[in-house]
């Protein structure tokens, strides 16, 4: 019997259009955060969209950052461990990825408090900015508290699965870190069943203490209160 496969949606220069399940906004913002969002250039790291670039050129980070250090947070929900990073590193220079429109409000309001000037955000999907990271850029990642996707038939959509893995080690330094904090179970099995074979070697500490420089996120206040509990894991690129 044949199977009718469908062609999948391609861009202009023939790479895929992505699915993103998650959520991309919330309540209803207020006038003055609309206005706000709607200008989101000088915190921008360059031309990411395709509507921006669509050649997909790879992003001038020097032009933009100097010769500072580059780290990238992925999903940063409300921007708390963001801003908490650029204030207590200011040498160096941190990019955030997050889709849920009302998340960048709330980061947009915390740099405003906080005056740190070493960030950038790009509001949309991680996997469009790896795209135009040039080769081993990033100097550390972060990953905080990924979308949970508890159901076995999703677990596909996780982020320390291949289709982000590959692009994240790509964009990553040799020896640069990766660290994951995660309050699912299953999430931790997962992480240490597939990140060392995208090319990471795990850094041996105790899972429940977190980094030094750690600043506990919304999502992590709210496991706790509903009785979950921490995990924090270290990887490196390992190239050997
Ligand atoms: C459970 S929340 C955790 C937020 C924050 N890191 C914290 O600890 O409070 C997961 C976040 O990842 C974001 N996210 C999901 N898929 C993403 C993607 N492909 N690129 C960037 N962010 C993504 C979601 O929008 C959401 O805000």
């Amino acid at each position: 019997m044949s199977q009718r496969i469908s062609k999948p949606r391609l861009h202009p220069d023939g790479t895929p259009w992505r699915n993103f399940y998650g959520r991309i906004r919330g309540k209803t913002l207020r006038p003055a955060q609309e206005a706000r969002l709607s200008d989101l250039d000088p915190l921008s790291p360059g031309a990411v969209t395709y509507e921006e670039n669509p050649q997909r050129l790879p992003l001038d980070l020097q032009a933009r950052f100097g010769d500072r250090p580059i780290w990238l947070e992925i999903g940063f929900g409300g921007g708390e461990h963001l801003v908490h990073m650029a204030a207590t590193h200011p040498d160096m220079a941190i990019i955030g990825a997050e889709p849920y429109v009302n998340g960048v409000a709330m980061l947009l309001r915390k740099i405003d408090l906080a005056g740190v000037s070493n960030l950038a955000v790009f509001p949309g999907d991680v996997r469009e900015l790896f795209d135009v990271i040039p080769d081993g850029a990033i100097a550390k990642a972060f990953l905080n508290y990924p979308d949970p996707w508890h159901k076995a038939r999703h677990h596909r959509r996780r982020f320390v699965t291949p289709d982000y893995l590959a692009p994240l080690h790509r964009v990553l330094a040799k020896g640069a870190e990766f660290r994951v904090a995660t309050d699912i179970p299953d999430y931790v099995r997962q992480t240490l069943e597939e990140v060392p074979p995208a090319g990471f070697a795990r850094v041996d500490h105790p899972m429940d203490q977190p980094w030094s420089d750690w600043i506990s996120t919304r999502y992590e206040q709210k496991a706790l209160r509903e009785g979950r509990f921490p995990n924090y894991m270290t990887f490196i690129r390992d190239d050997a």
